[in-house]
Parts: structure tokens; C-alpha cells; sequence
């Protein structure tokens, strides 16, 4: 079947999504205070190559040709993320007027262009200053970024309108915290479980905030998720599976909808009360405007003895064999179309937007172009699966391409591309990809 943006309805919300340490570049220009992902990135052996987002796309000093390429390729919506260590270099305290300046800039010229804003408030990049004193371990994270939140709301509020609070808690606070595979490295359930709560009530706290000082404003915030299957029949895959699905798609969810922590399925998750306070049951729920849904893939779920609290592991698609995108991820783009569902069925759940979605495939420059069919195919088949999620009767309000130019992949580097975009990192030009094409031709 032919899909037009049409099917879709007139207030159907399409965009790009993109987020500061990943494209900004400009780490320490005009003020800005050292994040996690600044002082991580110094260390040797962490990402890929020992790459680093000191330049990355240099979105900071490009920003205008940048705009004016997606208002070219008819993109209406833009999200992306504020650095907070840009605005408050110590995380508290003194704002830097040059980095509130940056963002009056970008929305201004956004909204010049005909592009509409969408804010997220925190996509990873922690100020260094507040990891000095616990960061996302320490409650008191809670307030600090709701200073944070105040003080965009308070500048921007007066032109944006969507906000998203956080960018995938279990992403950043199982990478980070648990595993130590992103920043700021910490490891073990304590650290864990401690930075989930404090994400959680932060999530809630600073979507109060926002609704509070701009009640006309639209605000949500963002979860990654993935369809989650058991390896075989086995009762013991289908055990293991649903502890997985708790980890990958329920943890943060269930709180904010009001339903508690999912501690049925994994007892040890029990331990996270010993952050949880009077009163905090109630505050970590909160009646967002919307959800995001991020999703790139399903995951195969097996039984396994070994590891530790879960007895649970993934099959990799590299063990499955089956076709995988650059991040070794299994190319399943219904993934998204179920992930529509699942949430869709929770009673009482707000609107659903796709604040993220898309694929890494190697690109390569032919004849000053560059063809990406399998990167095309995945983003028509997964708009088809929204669709038919949306024709069986999911609230879906919005889709964002995730992303507009290729940029720094945290712990991956520079080596998956997921752009519309083509980014030669050494001379920062800028190439639409066919994808690209087929988007803004899609978007007309
Ligand atoms: C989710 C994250 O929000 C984003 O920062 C990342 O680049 C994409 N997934 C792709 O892995």
C-alpha cells in the first residue's frame, strides 16, 4: 500500500529528533561548564576509537544552516535537547547568559523558519559539577534539576510549547549506573536503583514544574522500549522474558501512571525502597500531556542461570542470525507498531508520540551522493506499522525520525549513522541522504 502523511490526519505531528552532547560540538565555548559525558569521553578505552563530542556536527556554530536544510527537507517539528551545563555550568546557581543566548537562537530561528520546538529537558549530559556531589545517586538531584527546569521554563516558556523531561531513565540510569558503560560509569544494584527513583520523582517533580509556571504548555516525557519475546516456550524463556519486559518497558512507566515499581516479577527490584520516602508514591505520579515512545527493536529473551538477580539474557541478533542494523540490533521495524499497543493498553495512559525511531546502517558517499535504501525501507515499514496501530485505535499524535544528522553515538562514536543526513565529520558537509529525499517528499 502507497502511505501518504495524509492517511495520517492534519494534526498528525511529524518531526526529527536529535539531542546537544550528541551534535552540538562547542564542549567548552562561551561558558559552558563540563558535563559527565565531557570528562567520560577523556578517558581512554570507553568509546569507540576514544572518539569524543567535543565538535561533533558543530551544530552550536552551524545551528542556521542546519535549520535551514530541515526547513528545506519540510520538517515541521524539531525536538531537541537543552545541554544544562550550557545554561548552568555548575548545574546550579550562576546561569551562562552566552548558552541561554545559543537556545533564544535556535527556537527564535525554529520558529522563523516555520519549524515548531519540542524541548527535552535532559538527554544524558549531567553537569560535572553535580556528579561531584552524587549526581543521579544523590536525592537531592531532584531539586537541582528542577532549578534547572525553572530557569528554561522561565526563558523559553514564552515560545515553547513542548516539553519532554527526560530522554530514556532506564537507558541512563541502567548504562550509566548499573553496567558503567556510559557516563559517569558508576556501577551495582545500589547505584541503580538509587539514580531510578531519584529519575522518577525528578520526572514527575519537573513536569509539575512546567505545568505549573505554563499551564497552556504540552508536557511529557520519553521511554525507551523494545517487544520483548521468550526464546522458546519453554515456561523457563517465558519467566525470564517477562522480567526482561519489566526492565526494558515497565519500570518507569508503571510508577508514573500511579501503579507503583513492578517488583512482582524481580523480587531484588524490592531494594529500591529503601530510597522510596513518605509521600514519594504520590509524587512520582504525574498526568503528562503525552508519552514518548522510543523504540528500535525487539529483543529475544532466554533463561540463564548465571546472571546475577535476573536469571535472564538476551539472545543477540548476531547469535539469532539474522539481519542486524550497525548497532548489531535485529532490523524488525514492527517492533513499533506493538510498542503501540502494549502502552496504548495501560488504562488511563495520555496520547502516544514516537519521539524516537529509526536505523544505522553503513552510508557511503557515491558521486557526491549518498544511498541508503535499507535505512528507507525500515522508516516506511515502521510509518506503516504506526499506522495500523493508529487505524485499530491507538491515541498515536506524532512520529520523530530518530535522527536528523549523523552524530556522536555515545559509547559507539562516530561508526552508526543514523542521520536523514549525511555528516562528513572531517569537513562538517552535509549531505541528504535518499532517505532524506524521501522523507521531505513524504512530508510536502
Ligand atoms: C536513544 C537515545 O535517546 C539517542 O540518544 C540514541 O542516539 C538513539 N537511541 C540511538 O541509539
Amino acid at each position: 500500500m502507497h502511505l501518504t502523511k495524509d492517511a495520517f490526519g492534519k494534526d498528525f505531528m511529524w518531526g526529527v529528533s536529535t539531542a546537544a552532547y550528541q551534535i552540538e560540538g562547542a564542549h567548552d565555548q562561551h561558558g559552558k561548564g563540563p558535563s559527565i559525558w565531557d570528562i567520560f569521553v577523556k578517558k581512554r578505552n570507553r568509546i569507540f576509537q576514544n572518539q569524543h563530542g567535543d565538535q561533533a556536527c558543530d551544530f552550536y556554530n552551524r545551528y542556521m544552516q542546519d535549520l535551514a536544510l530541515m526547513q528545506g527537507m519540510h520538517i515541521p517539528n524539531y525536538r531537541f535537547s537543552l545541554s544544562w551545563s550550557r545554561i548552568l555550568p555548575n548545574g546550579i546557581g550562576q546561569p551562562n547568559q552566552s548558552g541561554m543566548d545559543f537556545y533564544d537562537r535556535l527556537i527564535d530561528l525554529s520558529l522563523e523558519l516555520g519549524i515548531t520546538p519540542w524541548v527535552t529537558l535532559y538527554h544524558w549530559d549531567l553537569p560535572y559539577a553535580l556528579e561531584k556531589k552524587g549526581g543521579w545517586v544523590n536525592r537531592d538531584v531532584k531539586d537541582w534539576f528542577g532549578e534547572f527546569v525553572s530557569t528554561c521554563v522561565a526563558r523559553y516558556g514564552d515560545r515553547v510549547k513542548n516539553w519532554m523531561v527526560l530522554n530514556e531513565p532506564t537507558v541512563f540510569t541502567a548504562a550509566g549506573y548499573f553496567f558503567g558503560v556510559h557516563a559517569p560509569e558508576r556501577k551495582g544494584l545500589g547505584n541503580f536503583l538509587a539514580a531510578a527513583h531519584h529519575a522518577a520523582l525528578a520526572q514527575a517533580h519537573g513536569a509539575r514544574i512546567i505545568k505549573s509556571l505554563q499551564p497552556d504548555s504540552r508536557v511529557g516525557t520519553t521511554f525507551s522500549c523494545s517487544h520483548v519475546e521468550a526464546f522458546t516456550a519453554r515456561e523457563k524463556d517465558v519467566i525470564a522474558a517477562k522480567k526482561a519486559d519489566v526492565l526494558l518497558n515497565r519500570l518507569f512507566i508503571e510508577p508514573l501512571l500511579g501503579m507503583g515499581y513492578p517488583t512482582q516479577e524481580i523480587k531484588i527490584l524490592n531494594r529500591i525502597e529503601k530510597y522510596i520516602k513518605q509521600g514519594d508514591e504520590n509524587d512520582l505520579k504525574f498526568d503528562m500531556d503525552f508519552i514518548g515512545i522510543q523504540n528500535y527493536t525487539r529483543e529475544m529473551i532466554r533463561y540463564a542461570m548465571f546472571v546475577p538477580y535476573l536469571q535472564a539474557k538476551i539472545v543477540t541478533a548476531k547469535e539469532r542470525k539474522v539481519e542486524m542494523t550497525e548497532m548489531n540490533w535485529e532490523v524488525y521495524p514492527s517492533s513499533i507498531y506493538q510498542m503501540l499497543k502494549k502502552f496504548s493498553s495501560y488504562p488511563n495512559i495520555p496520547p502516544l508520540i514516537v519521539t524516537e525511531n529509526g536505523a544505522a546502517f553503513k552510508d557511503q558517499i557515491e558521486h557526491g551522493q549518498v544511498h541508503d535504501p535499507k535505512r528507507l525501507n525500515y522508516l516506511q515499514e515502521a510509518i506503516q506499522h504506526v499506522y495500523q496501530a493508529k487505524e485499530e485505535g491507538v491515541n498515536v499524535k506524532g512520529y520523530f525520525v530518530w535522527t536528523f544528522l549523523d552524530n556522536f553515538e555515545w559509547a559507539e562514536g562516530y561508526r552508526p549513522r543514523f542521520g536523514l543526513v549525511y555528516v562528513d565529520f572531517q569537513n562538517q558537509q552535509r549531505i541528504i541522504k535518499s532517505s532524506g529525499h524521501w522523507y521531505a517528499n513524504f512530508l510536502k
